[in-house]
């Protein structure tokens, strides 16, 4: 078997993945079509073209543009069962989903609303083709602490469908420290945390997240070998970084993948593994980002099984689970 046929068929999980993130442009102007909303793309190839970022920023301005034609609970459904579709076809087994309740809580629609489409998918997915997963509520951080107060709150009422908290949008000016009041309440209420950090920030932004969030990953976490000290601790501790390689060339912290630092970050021992963080709009989900970023860095069998292990390892699944899916790597 060729390494492309076996990424293929090793179950994999998928640890950063945004579901708005997986608004397929078709599916985007049939929302809009079925809801009456006006979007400011006149076609499917207008969007694609916009879709030439570069930088974070850039990026955001647009998917939260898409995001607005998501009203009914039965669009958040037809997103998140579009995407569970592709765990199917890409053999991936387990997900940990982000989503983004201020994108769409700001714009009048409700939290509930939000939650429920997206849940009722996972259950049908866990249900008709056994795949497991997590939600996680990530807060917008270029919003204040006390909008993500508002959304911890109705957070606790939906707490048995929702597993933990993340922090994404702006990195650069909107450091983890502006949200520890509201982290450290999330972890009273029993959430685990994660973080966006290291994504284009200064690994003084990781450092914060793990000390002042708790996190137990980091996602992104690539400025990471620009301190050596930060490196050691997230060695010591396998700190898992959730890496997203196409994301990171769309965006541009990095050229290209052949200038990307996974291989040397696999080298230093980091827990590190492959994502697809917003495949709709950087150009594929998670096989072609391992298929990709295998070529471009000339990866051995052996570097894909640890990035495969590592996505159980990494994962929020119970321990039984884990050593289940990882003994079939051996
Ligand atoms: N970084 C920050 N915010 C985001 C991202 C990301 O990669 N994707 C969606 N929101
Ligand atoms: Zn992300």
């Amino acid at each position: 078997m060729n390494l492309e046929e076996f990424i293929k068929k090793s179950p994999k999980a998928e640890l950063h993945l945004h579901i708005e993130g997986t608004l397929e442009p078709e599916l985007m102007f049939s929302l809009a079509k079925r809801n009456n909303v006006e979007i400011s793309f006149k076609n499917i190839e207008d969007v694609k073209k916009a879709y030439n970022f570069s930088n974070l920023e850039s990026f955001l301005k647009i998917y939260y543009e898409g995001a607005k034609v998501l009203i009914e609970e039965q669009d958040f459904f037809d997103l998140t069962w579009a995407y569970a579709l592709k765990c199917k076809e890409e053999n991936i087994v387990h997900t940990e989903i982000f989503f983004d309740p201020q994108t769409h809580t700001d714009r009048g629609i409700s939290f509930d609303i939000v939650i429920n489409g997206i849940y009722k998918a996972l259950q049908k997915a866990q249900k008709e083709f056994n795949l497991s997963s997590k939600i996680i509520m990530c807060f917008l951080r270029h919003l204040d602490e006390d909008s993500g107060f508002k959304v911890l709150e109705q957070a606790l009422v939906h707490k048995d469908k929702i597993f933990g908290v993340g922090l994404d949008s702006s990195e650069k000016g909107n450091p983890p420290n502006k949200f520890k009041r509201l982290f450290k309440k999330a972890l009273e209420n029993n959430f685990v945390t994660v973080a966006h950090a290291g994504e284009e920030g200064p690994p003084k932004y990781m450092w914060e997240a793990l000390n002042l969030l708790k996190v137990k990953r980091i996602d992104h976490g690539v400025q990471c070998l620009k301190d050596a000290k930060l490196v050691e601790e997230l060695s010591k501790n396998q700190i898992p970084l959730t890496v997203c390689p196409l994301s990171n060339i769309k965006l541009r912290v990095f050229n290209k993948l052949k200038d990307h630092n996974l291989k040397t970050m696999l080298d230093k021992k980091l827990m590190v593994m492959i994502n697809s963080d917003d495949p709709a709009y950087f150009g594929g989900y998670l096989n072609k980002n391992f298929i990709e970023i295998q070529a471009a860095l000339n990866l051995s069998k052996e570097d894909i099984k640890t990035l495969l292990v590592n996505s159980f390892k990494s994962s929020f699944l119970n321990e039984k689970k884990k050593i289940e899916w990882i003994s079939k790597f051996n």
